[in-house]
């Protein structure tokens, strides 16, 4: 056991919610599976629900097992020797008293708002009230943190009466995944990829996050949020800042993340021009996934027949530093598109001349660094074609990390973010400052749609989203990555 892991006790808000059903506890069963937590830590599920614990242990089983986690039922019960189920409205500040009492105050005490972001005031003025904000707590903040910069800000002020900045874990579970951590691996791990790394040799970028899935069970979420606060905002922006930030000169957690803030302030400011030009806005129609028909968006359940709210953003972004100047950053994502992928695509530079007879004489080096569903990283190059020939034919080298690794547990997401907050390592969280950097950012679309009125363009289900997201490439001579191979 990592001696970091220290006895905790974990309050999980929300405690009956899809969240924490769906991810959190079966992230933490794993976790539990594998060892990691410490003997007498508890995970205390609060929710509005008169439940026992077993009936509760009973549900979260049941959502456990339909979200298709594998679970041994021997080890669940075990696992289920750790939680705790208290009732609670979370508005009523007497009722704290209860879970006060409940708490362990001499060892780590760490509050998950799984909720509402509405309910974020309340529960920190109430746990405060409680005097459960001491020194050995922490608070972990699930996004989406607001719904635009003003929104955001107020939240990040009101919980900063109550805890420090060191005490205040707000989640991206997109930092959590093993490859992503992989990427900066990759990139700062190796001597060989640095030197290229930059605007002399690289003309594009892209970087996707595609979903199969529609909105499910979360319409009423959703339609409030859309694609652009859901996944644009934090994860695509943090995977931006992965790929763009330069070398930090140690792994300390503010080195990083001052490195990330850099990336997110060189963007350059977006204008009502350039929202008009450089952002596509998407919403899916009825279309096929893997050959089932499925519904358009407006038909789904909780969601206005006059919506829209966009499942499918796709933009130009561009950084204004030494490094990245000039160099299109495309940055994508969907809900019901041909394939579920996350994938980053480095387009090198094509050669200055050409010696080889070749009629791929617009092909040039390209790496693409996978992320999901498989961990790959793809580098194309062109060989020689075999025989009496000089021409070239497109050739790669593929790595699967799985497969050369060959990790016996490689966790979650969820998990690995989870045991950081035990640890009480901030690295893979945002930080404040880069949280405000981000919305600021967005900011403009929100604004353009909506002063301007821009609708989503229909795209049908089971495909790459708008023809205007190619158009987007198009303009500049480049296509998305799947239209080339
Ligand atoms: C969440 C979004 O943050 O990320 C969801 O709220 C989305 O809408 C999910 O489906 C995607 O995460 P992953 O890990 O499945 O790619």
């Amino acid at each position: 056991m990592d001696n970091d892991l220290q006895q905790f006790d974990l309050v999980l808000f929300g405690g009956t919610g899809d969240l924490v059903t769906r991810k959190l506890l079966p992230a933490l069963y794993n976790a539990f599976s594998n060892n990691s937590l410490k003997q007498d830590s508890r995970i205390i599920a609060l929710g509005r629900k008169e439940l026992s614990k077993d009936e509760y242990c009973k549900f979260a089983y049941d959502k456990a097992v339909n979200a298709k986690h594998a679970i041994d039922d021997l080890r669940w019960k075990e696992f289920c020797t750790l939680i705790y189920y208290l009732k609670i409205d979370v508005n009523q500040s007497e009722q704290y008293t209860n879970l006060a009492h409940f708490l362990n105050h001499n060892i780590t005490n760490i509050y998950y708002l799984s909720t509402a972001p509405n309910l974020f005031k309340p529960i920190c003025e109430n746990l405060a009230k409680a005097k459960l904000n001491h020194a050995k707590s922490r608070i972990v903040l699930e996004k989406p943190l607001g719904h635009d910069l003003q929104s955001s800000n107020e939240i990040n002020e009101f919980v900063a009466n109550f805890f420090e900045e060191q005490q205040i874990y707000r989640i991206d579970h997109y930092l959590g995944k093993e490859s992503v951590q992989n990427l900066m691996a990759i990139r700062f791990g190796n001597t060989l990829f640095e030197a290229l790394w930059r605007r002399q040799w690289i003309c594009s970028i892209q970087i996707t996050i595609a979903e199969k899935l529609g909105v499910e069970s979360r319409g009423e979420f959703y339609n409030n949020t859309g694609a652009l606060r859901d996944m644009l905002q934090n994860h695509l922006l943090q995977l931006l800042c992965i790929v763009a930030m330069e070398p930090p000169s140690s792994l300390n957690a503010d080195t990083i993340r001052d490195e990330k803030l850099k990336v997110l302030k060189s963007l350059k400011p977006l204008t009502e021009e350039s929202v008009l030009h450089n952002v596509i806005r998407g919403q899916y129609k009825s279309g096929a996934i893997d050959g089932k028909p499925v519904i358009s968006y407006i038909e789904e359940e909780n969601v206005p027949p006059d919506s829209n709210t966009e499942t499918f953003v796709a933009l130009k972004a561009e950084i204004q530093n030494w490094r990245w100047a000039g160099v299109p950053f495309y940055l994508r994502t969907g809900k019901r598109m041909q394939d579920k992928v996350a994938e980053i695509v480095i387009q090198f530079k094509d050669i200055p001349c050409k010696i080889f007879p070749s009629s791929m004489s617009n092909f040039a080096n390209r790496l693409i660094i996978r992320l999901q569903p498989d961990e790959t990283v793809q580098l194309y190059f062109l060989a020689k074609k075999p025989g009496d020939t000089n021409e070239l034919q497109p050739v790669y080298l593929d790595l699967d990390f799985k497969k050369m690794v060959n990790a016996k547990h490689n966790p979650e997401g969820y998990e690995r973010l989870l045991l950081d907050v035990i640890r009480g390592k901030l690295t893979l969280f945002v930080r404040r400052d880069e949280q405000q950097a981000a919305w600021s950012w967005v900011e403009p679309i929100i604004n353009t749609w909506g002063k301007l009125n821009i609708t989503p363009k229909a795209y049908t289900s089971g495909t790459w989203g708008p023809s205007a997201a190619s158009a987007l490439l198009a303009k500049d001579g480049i296509s998305w990555h799947e239209e080339l191979i």
